[in-house]
């Protein structure tokens, strides 16, 4: 279809939204159902968060008071106040270990987001290829036409020491 796709500046960083006919296969193929609580690490106008919706429960967490009050807007037009929520706020200062699963569209290396997390033990999806996490281990990469999703989580016993027999 061709067409500008939405961009802006935000105090955060930039917003550009997923796109969802591709988000929609994605979550599809990962049967996203399974998930506790799903969190959108800045949300933008809530197009990932209101799609997540169809799964799951979710929050949304977004600095820019105007798209977070959009984003509730759409949620609440899709009548979808009763699993998605959002928070206008700063994700780095939010819990967000309690999510089993955390999404993010970047727009900035995520060193900060793998700090936060410390060993945090769910599934980072990471929608494009451009600012792949360096501690957490890819451990699926879902791809459809020239978007791609990436799975993250930390490995488990792969790199603790070896234990003697008997000990
Ligand atoms: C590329 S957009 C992604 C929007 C949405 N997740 C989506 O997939 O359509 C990134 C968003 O993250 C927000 N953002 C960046 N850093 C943030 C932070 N530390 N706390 C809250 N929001 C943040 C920006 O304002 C922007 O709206």
């Amino acid at each position: 279809m061709g067409g500008t796709r939405p961009y802006r500046q935000t105090a955060s960083g930039a917003w550009a939204a997923s796109r969802p006919e591709y988000l929609l296969h994605f979550f599809e193929g990962l049967d996203l159902a399974r998930f506790r609580l799903f969190v959108d690490l800045g949300s933008g106008d809530g197009v990932a968060c209101c799609l997540a919706g169809l799964f799951t429960r979710v929050i949304g967490i977004e600095s820019d008071y105007f798209l977070a009050s959009q984003a509730q807007r759409a949620a609440r037009a899709l009548e979808l106040r009763e699993r998605v929520s959002f928070i206008c706020a700063d994700f780095l200062t939010q819990t967000i270990q309690r999510a089993d699963c955390l999404y993010i569209y970047p727009d900035k290396p995520l060193d900060a987001v793998e700090k936060v997390l410390g060993d945090w033990n769910g599934h980072l999806l990471v929608y494009g290829p451009h600012f792949p996490p360096k501690r957490l281990e890819l451990q699926k990469k879902l791809k459809l036409g020239m978007e791609t999703m990436s799975v993250y989580s930390y490995r488990r016993g792969g790199d603790g020491p070896t234990r003697e027999k008997g000990k």
